[in-house]
């Protein structure tokens, strides 16, 4: 692993590095709903990987999260990395930190058998780092709702093995990320 790059599992996160993670998200995210950051470490629900850089002082200067998930697609299920809360301190922009984090990332998800990793996020930061876009992916309008009807939407995909992004329909179950 790239030396400044380190990997800390949810169960990892005692009190005063919770603290760094939320601090540095809610410098990072300003709309109003990412006010959620001032309160807990992630944004609809938790996650149990995140990788993290830090600065000269050791402050935290970088973070990228990664869920564990399932798609649904035609021919069957396939799990999945879902990538979020992807940020660099403003200090700390425009030096790769993103790209140097993903390419850690990727071998680690190939390696423990997931065939993807999936976001929602600017094609402009993810393009580089080998995602293209997919149109055939669903969720439900309303996750809490058993009958909920479905609603495609835009996410971008990486490929981390032998394996093609489905065709068909590829309903992804629960909460955006
Ligand atoms: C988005 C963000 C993480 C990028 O951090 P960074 O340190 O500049 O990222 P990198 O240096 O690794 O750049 C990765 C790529 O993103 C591009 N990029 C970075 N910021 C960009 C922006 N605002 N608009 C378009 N492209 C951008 C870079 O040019 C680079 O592309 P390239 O490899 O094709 O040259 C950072 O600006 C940030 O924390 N923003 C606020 C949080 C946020 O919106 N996160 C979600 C982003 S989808």
């Amino acid at each position: 692993m790239h030396p400044g790059i380190t990997y800390l599992h949810d169960s990892m996160v005692e009190a005063e590095i919770d603290r760094e993670l939320r601090d540095l998200l809610t410098t990072c995210f300003l709309k109003a709903e990412d006010d959620v950051f001032r309160r807990r470490r992630y944004y609809k629900e938790p996650y149990p990987n995140r990788w993290v850089i830090r600065g000269d002082q050791q402050e935290l200067v970088a973070h990228v999260g990664v869920h564990e998930k399932v798609i649904q697609a035609p021919a069957g299920l396939h799990r999945f990395g879902g990538i979020a809360e992807v940020c660099v301190h403003p200090d700390a922009r425009g030096q790769g930190y993103v790209k140097a984090m993903l390419a850690v990332i990727h071998p680690w998800l190939a390696e423990r058998g997931f065939e993807f990793a999936v976001l929602f996020g600017d094609p402009e930061v993810y393009g580089s780092s080998g995602y293209t876009m997919v149109k055939n992916l669903v969720m439900d309008t309303d996750p809490t709702s058993p009958d909920s009807p479905r609603e495609p939407v835009t996410a971008m995909v990486r490929l981390l093995s032998e394996s093609t992004w489905p065709d068909g329909e590829v309903y992804l179950p629960g909460l955006n990320f």
